[in-house]
């Protein structure tokens, strides 16, 4: 059995992706790692698409520059409900915390599945939103293709990148 390390560093960004379709039983172990993950007060205000259609995978490929994000079989779009997440005496809505969790257990769920995953965040929201018909307060934040991955030569080399633990790190 692989340790958790093992499974954290086996994750990366791939950016090439195999047309295979992927298992439902699969995409259901992603959707349940998802659903454990914490949120601030367990309001668990995240919503998530999971879209294989051909037709809206290309629309919302729209959104995103990359020609790369067109081969994956599946793209998650992962949604904030601002209206239904915590937030602190300060002003702070921490629904983008929340989805950042449920998306990073989805992202090494994946790994330990040997799929591939891509945090894109740098996409056009508003045209997303429309797409997908959103009401105001459901945000998408991010789009996520999974796939069987293409390049897994990346999976060992995107750790070379890395801060070390004293420049992310302060001990008192
Ligand atoms: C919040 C967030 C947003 C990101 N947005 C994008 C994006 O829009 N496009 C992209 O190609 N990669 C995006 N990435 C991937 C990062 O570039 C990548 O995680 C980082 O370079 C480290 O590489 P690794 O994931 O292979 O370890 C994003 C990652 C995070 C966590």
């Amino acid at each position: 059995m692989n340790t958790f390390l093992e499974i954290a560093r086996s994750r990366y960004s791939s950016r090439k992706y195999k047309s295979t379709p992927i298992e439902r039983e699969k995409l259901e172990l992603l959707l349940e790692a998802a659903r454990i993950a914490p949120s601030a007060a367990n309001r668990q205000p995240i919503v998530l698409y999971v879209i294989t259609e051909e037709k809206l995978r290309n629309e919302i490929c729209t959104t995103y520059h990359r020609e790369w994000l067109k081969d994956a079989p599946v793209i998650m779009v992962g949604c904030v409900n601002k209206t239904e997440a915590w937030v602190r005496s300060d002003g702070k809505n921490h629904g983008d915390i929340d989805l950042a969790i449920a998306i990073d257990h989805i992202t090494l769920q994946a790994a330990e599945l040997g799929l591939a995953t891509c945090w894109i965040c740098n996409f056009d929201v508003r045209k997303c939103s429309t797409i997908l018909g959103l009401s105001e307060n459901i945000e998408p934040a991010v789009i996520l293709p999974v796939a069987y991955p293409d390049d897994e030569d990346k999976k060992i080399s995107h750790l070379n990148n890395r801060k070390n633990l004293e420049g992310i790190a302060i001990w008192k």
